[in-house]
C-alpha cells in the first residue's frame, strides 16, 4: 500500500540500489572493492553510510550518485535507471537532482564565499543573475556567514568553508544531497556544529541525505545507519524505513 502525503508518494525510494558490484583490476588479477551491495533510501531521510577507512564508502557514494559506474548491478535514482544514460544524461540527472558536500570543501579560491555559491545556479543558466544572487546570499545567511560574503574561502576557518560548502550544495534545491566525510578536516566541535546545519537544511528544505563516515558522533545523528566493511552492507540493513524512528 503507498501513503501519499501531500501528493508525494513517500514510499517509493528516491534511491535504489540492486547487486551493486565495483571491481577494478590489481596487476594479474581483480579487486572487488563493493560486493552485492542492497540499498533502498526514502525521501527525506537521512542515511548514513559507515565504515573504516578503505571500506568502500566513497566508491559506493560516487556510483549512488552517478559519478561513476558500476561493474554490476543497479542505481536508480529519482526513478531513473542512471545505465540507460551516457555521462552527458548523469551529467543532466546530477546538475538536476543531485548536491554534493565533500571533507576537503572543494571551494574554488580565486572566487569569493557569494560567488562560490552562485556558481552551480550560474551553470544552470536557467535563473537570472539577480535571482541567483539573491538565493545565494539567502542561503549564506542562513548558514550564518552574512558577513563573509565577499571573503575568499582562503581567510575563512575550515567550519566556516564548510558552511559555504553546504550553501553551495543547497543553492541548487537538490532533491538528494551527498555527504563524504563532511566532518573530516573538521575538529570534533565544529563539526557538529556542521553535521546539525546540514540535518537541519535537510528537514527544512525537505531534500534527502546519505552521509558517508567513520565518525559514530556523525552516525548517531542519522535517522538509520547502514554498516559497510571490506565492500559489503552489513545484513538486515536491506529495506529502507522499516527501522527509522527505532533511532532516538
Ligand atoms: N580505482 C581504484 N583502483 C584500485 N583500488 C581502488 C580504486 N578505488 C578505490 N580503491 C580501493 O578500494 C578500497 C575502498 O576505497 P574507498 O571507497 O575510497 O574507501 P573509503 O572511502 O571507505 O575509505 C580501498 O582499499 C581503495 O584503495
Ligand atoms: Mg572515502
Amino acid at each position: 500500500m503507498r501513503a501519499i502525503m501531500a501528493g508525494v508518494d513517500v514510499t517509493e525510494p528516491i534511491l535504489a540500489a540492486r547487486r551493486l558490484t565495483r571491481i577494478v583490476p590489481n596487476g594479474r588479477s581483480t579487486l572487488t572493492i563493493l560486493h552485492d551491495i542492497d540499498l533502498e533510501v526514502m525521501p527525506g531521510e537521512v542515511l548514513g553510510i559507515v565504515g573504516a577507512s578503505g571500506s568502500g564508502k566513497s566508491t559506493l557514494l560516487a556510483l549512488l550518485a552517478g559519478l561513476d559506474q558500476p561493474s554490476s548491478g543497479a542505481v536508480v535514482l529519482d526513478r531513473v535507471d542512471l545505465a540507460s544514460l551516457d555521462e552527458d544524461g548523469r551529467a543532466a540527472v546530477r546538475s538536476r537532482l543531485v548536491g554534493f558536500v565533500f571533507q576537503s570543501f572543494q571551494l574554488i579560491g580565486s572566487l569569493t564565499a557569494l560567488e562560490n555559491v552562485m556558481l552551480p545556479l550560474e551553470l544552470q543558466g536557467r535563473l537570472p543573475i539577480a535571482r541567483i544572487r539573491e538565493r545565494a546570499v539567502a542561503l549564506l545567511e542562513r548558514v550564518g556567514l552574512a558577513s563573509r560574503l565577499q571573503h575568499s574561502p582562503r581567510l575563512l576557518s575550515g567550519g566556516e568553508q564548510q558552511r559555504v560548502a553546504l550553501a553551495r550544495a543547497f543553492v541548487v534545491e537538490p532533491r538528494i544531497l551527498f555527504a563524504d566525510e563532511p566532518t573530516g578536516n573538521l575538529d570534533a566541535a565544529t563539526g557538529a556544529e556542521v553535521i546539525a546545519m546540514l540535518i537541519a537544511l535537510n528537514r527544512e528544505r525537505g531534500t534527502t541525505l546519505v552521509i558517508v563516515t567513520h565518525d559514530e558522533a556523525v552516525a548517531a545523528r542519522c535517522d538509520r545507519v547502514v554498516r559497510i566493511a571490506a565492500g559489503v552492507l552489513a545484513p538486515g540493513t536491506l529495506v529502507a524505513g522499516t527501522d527509522r524512528g527505532l533511532r532516538a
